[in-house]
């Protein structure tokens, strides 16, 4: 079977391969040919992941998923959230990004968090999401240089190690984006 991803993070697309069997197969944006930036304007991971793989589905009437991921951090009422590309502004800058949220957590004893992923898969135009949580913490300071966004900051429930101290399999013992994708491929093999 053969599905676009839609997304332009190459982060995100080496962590989904290395979790898909061979029995599915994702064609990336840049290999189909599309080059836009799709926006991501709603309030929640749900709507934004319907709204980047509906815009793809019209496109290209190909069968497709897009994923929408946040940072949802407790003492910060769960935000960065749907916020987290944005959460320093539109420049989209992990190290902005972290350096705000470190700000906001400064003195606060609870820094408790969890990464949330949405996956919206249309087949033959009909939506199904996949949900993947990874409970965790946020450290002091950065540690560690694999990984992207908030990786160097967060410390999966289990670990010592921060994602960003990680590789891909190791990572993937834990990750949010490993359990959505494996609902998926649980779904996927059933049609
Ligand atoms: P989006 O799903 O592309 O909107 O991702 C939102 C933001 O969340 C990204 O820009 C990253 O900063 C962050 N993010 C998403 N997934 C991860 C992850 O697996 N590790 C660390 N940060 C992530």
């Amino acid at each position: 079977m053969k599905l676009i991803f839609a997304t332009n993070n190459q982060h995100k697309i080496d962590e989904i391969r290395s979790v898909l069997g061979k029995k599915i197969e994702i064609i990336t944006l840049k290999e189909a040919g599309i080059n836009i930036d799709i926006p991501e304007p709603y309030k929640t991971l749900e709507e934004n992941a319907s709204g980047k793989s509906k815009t793809i589905f019209d496109i290209t009437a190909t069968n497709c998923f897009s994923e929408d991921t946040g940072l949802e951090v407790n003492e910060l009422n769960g935000e960065p959230g749907v916020k987290s590309a944005r959460y320093a502004g539109e420049g989209r800058s992990f190290d902005a990004n972290i350096e705000k949220l470190l700000s906001n957590l400064s003195g606060k004893s609870d820094r408790t968090a969890r990464f949330r992923t949405v996956i919206s898969l249309l087949i033959d135009g009909t939506e199904t999401l996949f949900e993947g949580i990874c409970e965790g913490r946020i450290i002091e300071k950065k540690r560690g240089l694999q990984g992207f966004g908030y990786d160097p900051v967060f410390i999966p429930t289990g670990s010592d190690k921060t994602f960003a101290e990680m590789d891909i399999v190791e990572k993937n013992r834990f990750s949010h984006r490993k359990k959505a994708t494996e609902k998926l491929v649980a779904f996927l093999n059933t049609i």
